[in-house]
């Protein structure tokens, strides 16, 4: 991988700072490509060039992928906002850097989607990622998708929103709080993704990628009042109510909880039986439960 080039686009967000950390350490030459392109803290400056590059911008996109060997996309977008919708990130700006990675040459892909993306969901959000992935396989078979359960790491939106739920002096649950999860530590899949650019064999598959436990959302808040050494009462609350919620949300300009969200919370999101995983690729993935000091202060 020395030397070789790599255009990450949406290095700059949460996870894509670790994947360009990681592939820079490794020894590849990084392009942070975004709309506000900046070398994350910690990525060796010598090998990583920011570069300024709009998804939805043909020219910009094809510029990024100029004499790349390999292009991950780790772009997101969680609440639409006029033009900028699911569709024109998700779907068509993701298919816009697999065929011009395609065109231009570009050896390797890997893409970023979740767990239970399926083009027929009820959730716009989780439809549109099912509708990438089939976007993406269609411009690069080649492309390797990775499809991680909700990502937690040190200052993640995950653990901040849950600790900030435990403050409450009663705790609600999403329903009963039964809902499975596999939180997978943001680092696993950053070294899933240098692991994968680095074996050509693995090109054209898919991995799901949860954490190395699997938890109720009860279970994942009590782990949380424990670690902060709170108690707090956890009250089940419907689903209803939080639909009815989340849409009067959506009326703020920055609303702090969508019906998508809601309608990921009513769905296990757990590593299917049979998908290929972190073992695949030789790895052990953390469970939340072991990697909660260093990413939550107590
Ligand atoms: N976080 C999770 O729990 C989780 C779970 C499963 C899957 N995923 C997936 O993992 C990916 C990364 O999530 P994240 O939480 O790391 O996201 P994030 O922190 O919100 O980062 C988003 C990145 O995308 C860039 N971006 C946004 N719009 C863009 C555009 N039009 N053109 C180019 N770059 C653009 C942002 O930079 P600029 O704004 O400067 O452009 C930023 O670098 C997403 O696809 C997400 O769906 C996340």
């Amino acid at each position: 991988m020395a030397g070789e080039r790599v255009t990450v686009f949406g290095g700059t967000g949460f996870l894509g700072r670790r994947v360009v950390r990681r592939l820079a350490g490794e020894g590849w030459r990084v392009r942070v490509a975004a709309q506000h392109p900046a070398v994350p803290d910690g990525a060796d400056p010598t090998r990583t060039e920011p570069v300024r590059a709009d998804i939805r911008q043909e020219r910009e996109v094809a510029e990024a992928l100029e004499g790349a060997d390999a292009a991950v996309n780790v772009v997101s977008l969680y609440v639409e906002q006029g033009s900028t919708t699911f569709q024109a990130i998700h779907v068509d700006g993701a298919a816009r850097v697999a065929r011009r990675a395609r065109e231009a040459g570009v050896a390797r892909l890997a893409h970023v989607s979740g767990i239970g993306s399926d083009p027929d969901a009820g959730s716009p959000y989780v439809a549109a990622r099912g509708r990438s992935e089939l976007a993406v396989r269609d411009a690069f078979p080649g492309a390797n998708l990775l499809r991680p359960s909700v990502l937690f790491g040190p200052d993640d939106a995950f653990l901040r929103n849950l600790a900030a739920i435990t403050r409450l002096p009663v705790v609600p649950l999403f329903g009963r709080g039964r809902t499975r999860l596999q939180p997978v530590y943001v680092g696993d899949v950053a070294t899933a993704f240098a692991r994968l650019l680095g074996d050509p064999g693995t090109a054209g598959r898919t991995h799901e990628l949860g954490g190395g436990a699997v938890y109720t959302y009860r279970e994942i808040l009590e782990l949380i009042l424990a670690h902060q050494g709170r108690r707090r009462p956890l009250l089940p609350v419907p689903f209803a109510a939080w639909r009815t919620l989340a849409a009067l949300a959506g009326l703020l300009p920055d609303p702090p909880l969508t019906t998508d969200q809601v309608a990921l919370m009513a769905t296990d999101n757990v590593v299917t039986p049979g998908a290929a995983t972190f073992t695949d690729l030789g790895m052990e993935p953390a469970a939340l439960a072991e990697r909660l000091g260093e990413c939550l202060p107590a």
